[in-house]
């Protein structure tokens, strides 16, 4: 199993680029099943989740190309498998995403029920209410969600009860081929919902509303093929962003949209964080003393739940207590433990996590116990005095691109071992 060795304390100085988002590809090649013209996706990140949802198309008929120039080229001109399978299912959550399209493009569906996983529960009632408003017929049995709509879906009035990101998506993408006016009521706001309309509308969808909470969707008989440029990852941006501020560096962060990460933005600043703003970048300075904020993790524009983890290994470094509260997911701190092990001090009550600093941290051997997590130790480990080693960034490789490299050829001392 890959580790990472890191020796802490070194200044970073240089250029950072940003990859394409990981969690705006997942949809995009789920939406490429509304069609079975081809679909050509730019920038998409080379991660083990994308692998993982290439190949779940692959099993349910689609041909998958990744091009020359990076570009993933993806034609679904027949769906011979309509399912999502326990093996794949398992390995990522976020493979329900197919559950809208392959119901909507062929009338069946049947995806493995997701079990738990490390940052909490994750149900997908939400996605099979929605698809039961669109007039489907679902119903669970041997481990799999099956949804049947025979006569194709039907536009309805869908209200989540619970903000939902994937479930937005899943609906949004389901409504498109569906007859009638589709309403998503207290919809998501996420950039990478407003990526996804925008594939969609290309594709040849009516949508209006993406980016609100509330979307309508006007039916369409057919999709047809498009090409597309995925936006940058926010939480890539975010998370080397604040790897320039724990190394007290002067990095410069690019090809991002800060306005995506703003409310990360507006704590950085007021952490006391020399960090300047253009439209496609964000400019890192030195700063000797960084002041404790309390944070609180919402559904966007709030503060996203995929940058707690990172926030809170900078909060460990910042002088007074923090109070960090996660309302997303209901067992989202694993990283606590591993990061008191490096000479954090961090109080966890339910929720909350109480962060009291400055620590000054030290290199130790910890464990990455989910994808956001891994992210804060290895910035903790950057920040550490002396070497830290993490086991288990299999993790890590879910979501970042190439992070190792990206970060040694800014002058950090960081390298794989096996
Ligand atoms: C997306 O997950 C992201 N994944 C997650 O990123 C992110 O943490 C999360 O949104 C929140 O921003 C992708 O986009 C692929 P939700 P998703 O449905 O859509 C509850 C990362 O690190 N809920 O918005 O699965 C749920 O349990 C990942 O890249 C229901 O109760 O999250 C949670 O408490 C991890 N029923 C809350 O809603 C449902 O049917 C929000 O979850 C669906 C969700």
């Amino acid at each position: 199993m890959d580790k990472f060795r890191i020796l802490g304390r070194e200044p970073l100085s240089g250029t950072l680029a940003v990859s394409g988002s990981k969690n705006s590809s997942l949809p995009a090649i789920a939406a490429c099943l509304l069609t079975e013209e081809p679909v050509i996706l730019h920038r998409v990140p080379r991660v083990r989740d994308i692998d993982t949802m290439l190949k779940l198309l692959e099993y349910n008929g689609a041909t998958v190309k990744r091009l020359a120039s990076g570009a993933v080229r993806i034609e679904a001109r027949k769906i011979s498998n309509p399912e999502a399978p326990y093996e794949i299912v398992k390995t990522m959550r976020a493979s329900s995403l197919v559950l809208g399209p392959l119901a909507a493009r062929t009338g069946t569906a049947r995806v493995s029920v997701p079990g738990g996983c490390s940052i909490g529960a994750r149900p997908i009632n939400l996605h099979i209410n929605g698809l039961e408003h669109l007039g489907a017929t679902v119903h669970q049995e041997y481990g799999y969600i099956e949804a049947a709509a025979p006569d194709g879906l039907r536009g309805n009035t869908v209200h989540f009860e619970r903000i939902t990101v994937t479930g937005t998506e899943d609906l949004m993408m389901a409504a498109t081929l569906a007859r009638g006016v589709t309403v998503l009521d207290n919809a998501a706001r996420e950039p990478e919902v407003v990526d996804l309309a925008g594939l969609l509308i290309k594709m040849g969808a009516k949508i209006t509303g993406a980016g609100t909470s509330r979307i309508e969707i006007e039916g369409v008989a057919k999709l047809h093929g498009t090409e597309h440029t995925i936006i940058p990852d926010r939480i890539e941006a975010g998370t080397l962003m604040i790897a320039g501020v724990m190394t007290n560096s002067n990095v410069t962060v690019t090809e991002c949209i800060p306005e995506h990460f703003a409310a990360l933005m507006t704590k950085m600043r007021q952490a006391g964080a020399r960090v300047e703003e253009s439209s496609t970048a964000v400019e890192v300075r030195p700063v000797t003393r960084l002041r404790s904020v309390d944070m609180t993790t919402e559904e966007h524009p709030g503060f996203a739940t995929d940058l707690q983890a990172q926030f809170m290994a900078l909060m460990t470094g910042a002088a007074g207590i923090s109070f960090i509260t996660e309302n997303i997911f209901e067992n989202r701190f694993m990283h606590v433990p591993e990061l008191a092990r490096m000479g954090a001090n961090i109080r966890i009550e339910g929720r909350q996590a109480i962060v009291a600093g400055p620590a000054e941290l030290t290199g130790a051997q910890v464990m990455c116990s989910d994808l956001r997590a891994s992210a804060s130790l290895v910035l903790a480990a950057l920040a550490a005095r002396g070497e830290s080693i993490l086991d288990r960034v299999y993790h890590m490789d879910r979501g970042y691109e190439h992070i190792e490299e990206k970060l040694a050829g800014v002058g950090a001392r960081i390298e794989r071992i096996g």
